[in-house]
């Protein structure tokens, strides 16, 4: 089978690097892709909202599969756009429809879902800009820290957690008045600070029946300690320590088979990864948020511990069939340590050459922010790459991808080393 998959970070590198082990793989394309997907499929340089572009690569090279990385076409409706298509409608997309993808295109819509299918969350109340002296009002009446979520997608930083009263009210003025997130903070929801732990829970589903993959915890902070701002991920492990046999129970029965349920219920179409943020609150599970794909850098850690043929799991999802495989883990745990940019998450430069790669032997190297140019492997993005490396626990993984790490170098590279400190 000829596959494509979208996107071009680490996720899509992990994606990737798994589907090129699978017996049912011919040939393999990645759009736009990395340096790192370079090296197994063939990139191709288009960009991953342009579907007719996308349209006419599938057509020219005979592709009957098509993986969906982030989360931006889906809620543009990439897999909508292929079953309305009389030439791509065969093809199978791992993925949600556009309607179900508004679970994470949309706060308030996933908040109405939760509470419709009563699935553990923090209370909240929603205001647009018509409501904004109800909002000022509401913020009045509740305790600090504030949440503030602007409703649509806003590159991950949509989100503020505030200490004081006052910058609540401005940051609730600048988001709905002076639409600080532009269209994504027309709608804001305000919501009960909820405190704990948070881990990240993946399940594969065909719609009707679903796969619980392996949960992770990734350290969001640039920070030792935690600290500093938030990033799109600086490392992960799996299995999460904290995660019990009786908390992963808790999980399921009032989180996972709720909201699988709820998706049959409410008729929203869903083929593919469904990443619930959760919270452990005490000893109780709530959901943070939810999105409609894989995390990055989770996936850095859970794929590799898959040791089914992710082909034919994709198949069994696309063909409704996911009941008839059976999910085999790897028990040993998987860490990874996420390589950025000095300077990252704010400015940082592009371009550096980046050396050592082909030095490092008992951990895996998986792209994220890179690119192949005149035979060098550059910086291209503020998260360069993941090291991925097992262990008997996360200290022995952590400590592997460390000193893998000490092979590869370029200018002002910078990594968390204190990641399961808080473990
Ligand atoms: P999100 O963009 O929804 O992932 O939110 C970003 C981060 O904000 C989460 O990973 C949490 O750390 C934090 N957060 C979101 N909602 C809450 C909440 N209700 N209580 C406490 N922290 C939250
Ligand atoms: N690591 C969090 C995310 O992918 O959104």
């Amino acid at each position: 089978m000829n596959i494509l998959i979208i996107g071009s970070g680490g996720r899509e590198h992990t994606l990737a690097w798994k589907i090129n082990q699978s017996s049912k793989l011919e040939k393999l394309f990645v759009a736009p892709g990395n340096a790192g997907t370079a090296d197994i499929a063939q990139n191709i340089a288009i960009d991953v909202n342009d579907f007719e572009a996308i349209k006419q690569i599938v057509i020219a090279e005979g592709i009957e599969m098509v993986v969906v990385g982030p989360e931006d076409p889906l809620v543009n409706g990439i897999h909508d756009f292929f079953l309305q298509d009389s030439d791509l409608k065969y093809v199978s997309v791992i993925g949600p429809a556009k309607m179900a993808a508004t679970l994470e295109g949309s706060k308030e819509f996933a908040k109405q879902f939760m509470i419709r299918h009563n699935i553990p969350t923090a209370s909240y109340k929603s205001f647009t800009s018509d409501e904004i002296e109800e909002g000022l009002q509401f913020l009045d009446t509740i305790k600090p820290p504030y949440v503030l979520k602007a409703d649509g997608l806003a590159a991950g930083k949509g989100v503020l957690i505030l200490e004081s009263l006052d910058k609540a009210k401005k940051e609730l003025r600048d988001m709905l008045v002076n639409a600080k997130f532009g269209d994504a903070s027309s709608v804001v929801v305000i919501e009960e600070f909820l405190s704990g732990i948070e881990l990240s829970c993946f399940v594969l589903t065909d719609g009707e029946d679903y796969k619980v993959l392996p949960m992770a915890k990734d350290y969001k902070r640039i920070g030792e300690g935690d600290t500093g701002l938030n990033t799109g991920g600086m490392g992960a492990i799996s299995p999460v320590p904290f995660a019990n046999d009786e908390f992963v129970d808790k999980v399921h029965e009032r989180i996972i088979k709720p909201t699988i349920e709820g998706l049959r219920k409410d008729q929203l179409p869903y083929k593919g990864f469904i990443f619930i943020g959760l919270i452990k609150v005490g000893d109780d599970p709530f959901v943070i948020e939810y999105n409609v794909r894989l995390g990055d850098p989770e996936t850095e850690v859970v794929l590799p511990r898959i040791k089914n043929d992710l082909v034919e799991l994709f198949d069994a999802v696309a063909k409704g069939k996911l009941n008839s495989v059976e999910l085999e883990i790897d028990e040993r745990t998987a860490t990874t340590v996420m390589l950025v940019s000095g300077g990252y998450p704010q400015a940082y430069k592009k371009g550096i050459e980046i050396n050592g790669i082909h030095d490092v032997e008992s951990s895996i190297v998986f792209h994220a922010g890179t690119q192949l140019k005149e035979g060098k492997i550059l910086t291209n993005g503020g998260r360069v790459m993941a090291i991925t490396s097992f262990g008997r626990d996360f200290r022995e993984g952590l400590n592997k991808s460390y000193q893998n790490i000490k092979n590869i170098n370029f200018d002002k590279m910078y990594y968390r080393k204190d990641l399961g400190f808080d473990l």
